[in-house]
């Protein structure tokens, strides 16, 4: 199903005239596509590690503040109270936020009121009112990562999902059905992460971020060179010491943030939201029976018995994708009786994600890069600019050119808009597996930045590196609030809370030696020449991580619910293979 939003944007795309025009505007078009779009399978991890991913997540997180009316002040999450219950206010032009407030240990001891969460919950409204017999519920998302935000997921894809779970026809065309529902699509930044206060900061300032990250992208990754191993084992232990004990400490002895992040107590805040929304439900349905007039009383009846809220009975309608299938599983499993219909999409094991050492099955990433040349023989050379006579040759072309830049880097001078560069290894490695995490949106462009190094030049390149490097100096409110204020990393620390979240939840990954370690990292190179290197980058994130979570559900990753779970899954996804 198209995305309503991408087909707005595709229409008001501006029309390429020539073909010299073509190649240049590519790019952008595809770009935009990308950020529109990505969440309908966003995989596990997508924001960690490396400028190669950061271009969507930029475009994604411009694209939240995109939607606004001209003359009205641009929403601000700043500008809401958080409270103990749902307050909707208008946000995003016709969605609704609220900051909801949430203790930050769901099971603490003393009676003492300790620290909260201000979660930032996103709401797009039903095609019908709540109190319309056809209102079927909230239905709430996750987008993965750990550490992705629903808020930008919201504004990229919560129209679709709507689509996708509402009935087919028009609210117009049904009145008086039985059958026909409509649904809210809820969504939330979950602890640590975008809105959501506090956040997890590993640095000062975003700039300081994108400073660490210009410097791995230079350096190279794991086996980009001799010495890769020392230079990222080194580097990624100095950010996971620093940022573990600054958030896994707190100065007066009150909760840490850093303990507090992992998915379990995130299971318990959605069981909160599904509470709250139920609350704010009843009152909606009070307030139209107090504005209606008294012939409609035996109407309002039944849409306040609907709609009646009972503590501790309202049920959860849930669609996670990727890791949000983690988040699932472990909702299902702490509360199975308030779980009514549950989505698992692009499906992660459980058990290998908290009790194993992520020694995952990678087998089908190399596969999709197979599919990947055999789709550019069978396109043809207008359609596939790496085409060549057989599949066997496109490949070969592939491996020849990943060899050569192995050893000779390619130079490219500076240009009239941006700074010199170097096309390396890294760039090839990292540039394909984001065209296998999202093949169907990157292969023309894949192929397009394949061929053009090919060839020798790397200008295309080094164009598409610097459109994905964005900086922005700290802002005056940032420099008032100081480092590590919310202030200064205002949607951009979703690398951060990935890690804060991944290595709390497997408390297993970062005990490892270098030894073992690079044992490790050449088995997984085995499973895939695709994925394996930043596959281990991953694990490689948690060695040095400090802070343990407070509270970590156990298991067993089962339970009786009401209805089955749909699983669903690509028959070829690269870290979540339909195989496991
Ligand atoms: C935490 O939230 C509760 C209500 O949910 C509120 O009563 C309490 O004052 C809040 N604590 C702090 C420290 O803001
Ligand atoms: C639905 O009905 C309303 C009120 O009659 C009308 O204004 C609106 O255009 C209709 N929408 C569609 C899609 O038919
Ligand atoms: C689910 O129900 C079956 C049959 O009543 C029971 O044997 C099983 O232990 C239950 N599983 C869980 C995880 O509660
Ligand atoms: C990965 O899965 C495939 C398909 O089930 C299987 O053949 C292979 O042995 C698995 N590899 C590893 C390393 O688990």
């Amino acid at each position: 199903m198209q995305h309503p939003i991408l087909r707005e944007k595709e229409a008001v795309g501006p029309k390429p005239q020539t073909d010299v025009v073509l190649t240049q505007r590519r790019f952008p078009s595809v770009w935009r596509k990308a950020a529109l779009c990505i969440a309908a399978g966003i995989s596990l991890l997508t924001f960690l590690h490396g400028w190669n991913i950061l271009p969507t997540y930029h475009l994604n997180a411009a694209s939240t503040k995109e939607p606004k009316t001209a003359g009205q002040p641009r929403f601000s999450w700043y500008d809401i109270d958080a409270s103990p219950d749902l307050i909707y206010h208008q946000c995003y032009d016709d969605y609704y936020c609220a900051k909801l407030q949430v203790p930050m240990d769901w099971w603490r001891d003393s009676e003492q009121p300790g620290k909260n969460f201000s979660l930032a919950v996103i709401r797009l409204p039903a095609k019908v009112p709540v109190t319309d017999s056809r209102y079927g519920g909230a239905v709430l998302t996750n987008p993965g990562g750990p550490g992705g935000s629903g808020v930008a997921q919201m504004l990229r894809s919560g129209r679709a999902t709507q689509i996708i779970v509402d009935a087919e026809k028009h609210p117009n065309d049904t009145f008086g059905s039985e059958t026909a529902k409509y649904h809210d699509i809820i969504s939330f930044d979950p602890r640590g992460v975008g809105h959501t206060t506090p956040g997890i900061h590993c640095f000062p300032d975003s700039l300081a971020r994108s400073s660490w990250t210009l410097q791995n992208e230079a350096l190279g990754l794991l086996g980009s060179s001799e010495d890769s191993f020392f230079r990222n084992w080194y580097r990624s232990r100095a950010l996971a010491e620093g940022c573990s004990a600054a958030t896994g400490t707190s100065d007066d002895g009150s909760e840490a943030i850093g303990e507090h992040v992992n998915t379990s107590p995130v299971a318990r805040d959605m069981l909160e939201i599904v509470e709250r929304h139920a609350e704010w439900l009843a009152k909606q349905a009070h307030l139209a029976r107090e504005r209606d007039n008294l012939d409609r009383q035996e109407k309002d009846q039944t849409t306040t018995e609907r709609l009646r809220y009972n503590r501790g009975e309202p049920k959860i309608k849930y669609w996670g994708n990727s890791y949000g299938t983690i988040l699932g599983q472990t909702c299902a499993s702490m509360f199975p009786d308030r779980v009514e219909r549950i989505v698992l999409d692009g499906v992660c094991n459980a058990h290998d994600y908290f009790f194993g050492s992520w020694f995952s099955n990678l087998s089908d990433a190399d596969a999709i890069l197979d599919r990947f040349f055999a789709y550019c023989h069978a396109a043809g050379p207008e359609a596939c600019s790496f085409y060549s006579s057989t599949v066997a040759a496109i490949k070969q072309n592939y491996e020849d050119l990943l060899n050569e830049i192995f050893e000779r880097p390619i130079v490219v001078p500076s240009s009239t808009r941006r700074g010199p560069d170097v096309i390396t290894w890294s760039d090839v490695k990292s540039l394909v597996r984001l065209g296998m995490y999202q093949p169907l949106i990157y292969s023309p462009m894949v192929a397009d930045l394949l061929t053009s190094i090919s060839s020798g030049s790397g200008t295309l390149f080094a164009d598409f590196k610097a459109m994905a490097n964005t900086f922005s100096c700290p802002s005056e409110d940032c420099i008032s609030a100081g480092p590590f204020s919310e202030e200064c990393d205002q949607g951009d620390n979703g690398p951060d809370a990935t890690l804060a979240i991944l290595c709390t939840d497997g408390p297993g990954l970062g005990d490892i030696d270098e030894e073992s370690f690079q044992e490790y990292w050449h088995a997984l190179q085995q499973q895939s020449s695709v994925l394996g290197d930043w596959w281990a980058h991953t694990r490689l994130g948690c060695v040095g991580w400090k802070t343990k979570a407070k509270n970590r559900f156990q298991g067993p990753f089962a339970g009786n619910l009401s209805h089955p779970v749909l699983f669903i899954g690509n028959t070829l996804d690269p870290v979540t293979p339909l195989a496991k």
